[in-house]
């Protein structure tokens, strides 16, 4: 059978050469046959993994011109055959019609059969194609990619490993990081700024990790429309805690109906640009979705806010000064297109400037709070944002354009004039509680003839129909200073809103009494020797 196959081969060779290479400037025109493997049944060592080579010495060419190559692997007991053929495709071979004859490449596919493992592959268009056989080409991959990527895999267990090994010997034996009682929490809080990175990683950040910071709330220490504020504790093992030293923070709650305000707010303080020392300072915001809550996690100061603390306290000319000039530099802050460095920012209205949203930093010094109304000044806000806000904030404070909703928001300066109204009052606030301005009575806030929380209409009879605005007594401007404060407080709460000064103005006349303060604070002895200088002088 062999030697009759070897000789149809080889007389289908010599024919080949006298019969078509004459013409073979002209094979475009001829068919050629298919040259296949062609030994029929024999044994084979191939397991039917991988590439195999069929072991086939015999090369034929294809009697018929529609004949492709065939190759089939069947396994049957522990008898494993390969057997090579060329086959017209439009017959059945085994009862099966080939549907990859087209393919170059001979690549095995399993068929059902009966008592054995059998699988068949096609292929035309290249000499010998069923000799090298491909069984199962994806399985290769698998190997293929999990040999590639095991460097990274190596690579990435080392890094996790050494950061692993980083964090705890950083917690063990940096004694400075150490974790401390809760009860010490007031000496070592996240409370202010001071001595804490204001570059905090976590800072800006929506917590995206699946575990939430571990914090114990304690007491309800505000209350606003849309949130409520509780002291808490950042337990031991907290990132926040160890890394920052932060060990009381503030926690701010809204419920899933006030989703807007906390967005708001976590979208402003996700600003890097807001930071300021007389801003408070963010950690970061969570979705308790279990609680259906919104959280944000701030420090948190523990003389409260600026409306408690003068109600509690009578302050001095000092305090009054670093309360002050404090307050217009944070709103000089927000309202600047550039931050300290000089570097471009989008200047931000607070909207919502009071003294409960003020609160009283270890320092003596104004800490800005509550930005859920906050506005960004930037050409991305939408007709709609713009549409809604004609009147927001608290009444009392309501400049008298944002009463009568005649606004002007085409003009971003407007939303900063407005602010610059609602600063002019807490000015005056803090003023009424300072001693330097003689006999002090209690607190009242400003207008505080009205009722507790006066609506937009009684605010409009006031402000806008009797254009009234809180009373400064001749008694306050006894004082160079407050007289300073008090002429500058009127020039904020002017009617037209134009003709208010920049809180940028304020905290430049606060650094000038600053000045004159310093030359009066010199001694007497020094008075006294620059008074006898000048007297020499002069004889
Ligand atoms: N009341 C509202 N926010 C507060 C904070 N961060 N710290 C202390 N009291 C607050």
């Amino acid at each position: 059978m062999e030697l009759l196959r070897f000789s149809v081969f080889c007389c289908g060779a010599v024919l080949f050469g006298i019969v078509l290479l004459p013409v073979e400037t002209n094979t475009s025109m001829i068919a050629i046959k298919q040259l296949c493997r062609f030994c029929d049944l024999q044994a084979t060592t191939c397991l039917g993994k991988g590439i195999c080579k069929v072991d086939c010495d015999i090369t034929s060419i294809c009697p018929d011109d529609n004949d492709v190559c065939v190759s089939i692997w069947r396994k049957k007991d522990n008898n494993i055959t390969f057997e090579t053929v060329c086959h017209n495709p439009a017959n059945p071979l085994y009862g099966l019609y080939l549907d990859d004859y087209n393919n170059t490449k001979c690549i095995m596919k399993e068929k059902k059969a009966k008592d054995s493992k059998f699988f068949i592959c096609s292929c035309s268009k290249e000499e010998e194609c069923n000799d090298n056989i491909i069984f199962n080409p994806h399985s290769q991959v698998g190997p293929v990619i999990l040999v590639s990527l095991l460097p990274l895999l190596v690579i990435a267990i080392f890094v996790i490993t050494s950061f692993y090994c980083y964090r705890i010997y950083s917690q063990q034996g940096n004694p400075r990081k150490k974790g401390k009682p809760l009860d010490n929490t007031d000496k070592h809080p996240i409370i202010d700024n001071e001595g804490s990175d204001s570059s905090s990683t976590h800072a800006n950040n929506l917590n995206h990790n699946t575990e939430l910071l571990p914090i114990e709330l304690d007491v309800l220490v505000g209350k606003g429309r849309f949130a409520e504020v509780y002291k808490a504790k950042l337990k031991q093992g907290s990132s926040v805690r160890e890394e920052h030293g932060f060990e009381t923070v503030a926690v701010k709650i809204f419920q899933f109906e006030e989703y807007a305000s906390w967005k708001n707010e976590k979208d402003i303080f996700s600003d890097a640009d807001l930071r300021h020392e007389n801003v408070l300072h963010f950690l970061t915001a969570e979705e308790r979705k279990g609680q259906r809550q919104y959280w944000l996690i701030t420090a948190y100061h523990p003389l409260g806010n600026l409306q408690e603390y003068l109600t509690n306290h009578i302050i001095s000319w000092h305090d009054l000064w670093l309360l002050g000039s404090s307050l217009a530099r944070v709103v000089a802050h927000l309202h600047s297109d550039r931050t300290s460095c000089s570097r471009f920012k989008v200047p931000i209205a607070h909207r919502d400037i009071k003294s409960s949203n003020i609160l009283v930093k270890k320092d003596m010094t104004c800490c800005l709070c509550d930005f859920g109304l906050a506005l960004r000044l930037d050409n991305s806000l939408s007709v709609d944002e713009l549409a809604n806000s004609g009147q927001v904030g608290t009444a009392r404070y309501m400049a008298p354009e944002v009463l009568e909703s005649r606004i002007n928001l085409e003009n971003i300066e407007s939303f900063k004039q407005a602010d610059v109204y609602s600063m002019a009052l807490v000015l005056w606030e803090i003023i009424s509680r300072c001693s330097a301005i003689g006999e002090v009575k209690e607190y009242k806030p400003p207008f505080g003839n009205l009722r507790e929380h006066p609506c937009v209409e009684s605010m409009k009879d006031s402000v806008l129909r009797d254009r009234g605005r809180p009373e400064i007594p001749n008694s306050w401007t006894s004082h160079a200073g407050i007289q300073m404060v008090c002429g500058s407080i009127e020039e904020c709460w002017d009617h037209d809103p134009e003709a208010r000064l920049t809180a940028h103005c304020i905290a430049e006349r606060f650094d000038d009494v600053e000045y004159l303060d310093k030359l009066s604070d010199c001694s007497d002895s020094e008075e006294k020797m620059l008074e006898e200088i000048i007297v020499v002088d002069e004889k």
